[in-house]
């Protein structure tokens, strides 16, 4: 459940603890992070460099104030499923983790979420919905390319102990489900209005 932690996760908490930095994210079901996402897209990582910055030259990015180093990725974008119609040459993150700075390895192919900095380029955090492309279940490969858009009008709520309040707009993720919802299920908006979680790949 390790890779869970780290990449279910979205709204990245900043604590400043004596000069030392943490990044904590809440988990999110990976359609919530693709619904709020600006950016997602299929790619594969083909170089790492640190972002040098020339004199009076501002860091690239919406980082937190705080984050002071950055990676830039190149990677080679191979599929769109939000976002500007244009192909991304790399996605920036902050150089280490506890700043919420992404590990991504060389030569592997990623689903890649992210937002739209100041200058238009794709930065990407912890809090992000990011995994090996090979590692992502049918339901999550079908949801990015087509389902997740469909229930982007629902609300997944979380549920941490029974009972929990439901109104018809919401698909409640419950811990004792959470793995399973995780990788295999999409919140779809029926024709009459509800939500209802749907575990169907075809
Ligand atoms: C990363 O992989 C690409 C090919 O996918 C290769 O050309 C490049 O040299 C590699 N870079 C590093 C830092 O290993």
């Amino acid at each position: 459940m390790s890779w869970t932690v780290k990449t279910f996760v979205l709204l990245c908490l900043w604590q400043l603890q004596e000069g030392a930095q943490a990044c904590s994210c809440f988990p999110r079901h990976p359609q919530e992070a693709f619904c709020q996402a600006e950016v997602v897209i299929k790619a594969t990582v083909v170089g790492k460099a640190d972002v040098v910055l020339n004199t009076g030259e501002k860091m690239p990015g919406i980082f937190n104030p705080g984050v002071s180093n950055v990676i830039k990725y190149d990677i080679k974008q191979t599929e769109a499923f939000k976002g500007p119609e244009k192909l991304f040459g790399s996605v920036y993150t902050a150089s280490n983790s506890a700043a919420c700075g992404v590990n991504l390895a060389n030569g592997t192919e990623y689903l890649i979420s992210g937002r739209l900095d100041n200058n238009a380029l794709l930065d990407v955090s912890l809090c992000d919905f990011f995994m090996r492309w090979e590692d992502m279940s049918a339901t999550q490969k079908r949801g990015v390319a087509q389902r997740y858009q469909m229930g982007c009008d629902c609300k997944i709520t979380r549920c941490s102990s029974i009972p929990c309040g439901s109104s018809r707009a919401e698909c409640l993720w419950t811990d004792f489900l959470m793995g399973n919802l995780f990788r295999h299920f999409t919140c779809i908006k029926k024709s009459d209005g509800s939500c209802a979680w749907y575990n169907g790949v075809a």
